[in-house]
């Protein structure tokens, strides 16, 4: 191995170290702002919430209060992300580290997820009125 490759072994796993912790804020900053059609629209989140009950819930924990490897996604830095930024993680995933893809799920599913995901602060309300968490 030369010099060279030595170097740029060391400069990749300095960037690897350097890899901010959670997955939405390594998400791209080149992923194009396309809105959520869904946005604001009531029906939407709660086709997303049976869906998220279906698909997520096994790992990101029932009230997505986070298990194990899987994060919360009831906290801020989830549901005060751009809706593309989650779209973008609904569509690739974060396969090496435990995170699937959901590109098989329809597209119009994917944005009702998203929908219920950023409709999370109505939720915690929600929640609390019903003596839940
Ligand atoms: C097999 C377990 C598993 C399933 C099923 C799963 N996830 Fe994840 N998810 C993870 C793991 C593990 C991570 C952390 C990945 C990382 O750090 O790169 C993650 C990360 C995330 C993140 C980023 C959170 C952050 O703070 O950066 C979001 C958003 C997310 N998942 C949403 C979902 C949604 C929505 C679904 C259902 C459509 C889902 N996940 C299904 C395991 C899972």
């Amino acid at each position: 191995m030369n010099n060279l490759h030595r170097t740029l072994i060391a400069f990749v796993a300095a960037a690897a170290l350097a890899l901010p912790a959670s997955l939405v804020e390594r998400v791209p900053a080149t992923v194009p702002h396309g809105s959520n059609p869904f946005e604001g629209n009531p029906q939407a989140r709660q086709a997303g919430k049976k869906l998220y009950e279906r698909e997520c819930s096994a790992c990101h924990g029932k009230n997505r209060e986070g298990i194990g490897k899987a994060p919360p996604l009831n906290q801020p830095e989830v549901y005060s992300a751009p809706a593309s930024t989650l779209f973008w993680i609904l569509r690739n995933g974060s396969l090496r580290r435990g995170m699937p893809s959901f590109a098989h799920l329809p597209e119009p599913q994917r944005w009702q997820i998203v929908a219920f995901l950023r409709a999370q602060a109505v939720y915690n309300e929600h929640d609390s009125h019903q003596g839940g968490n």
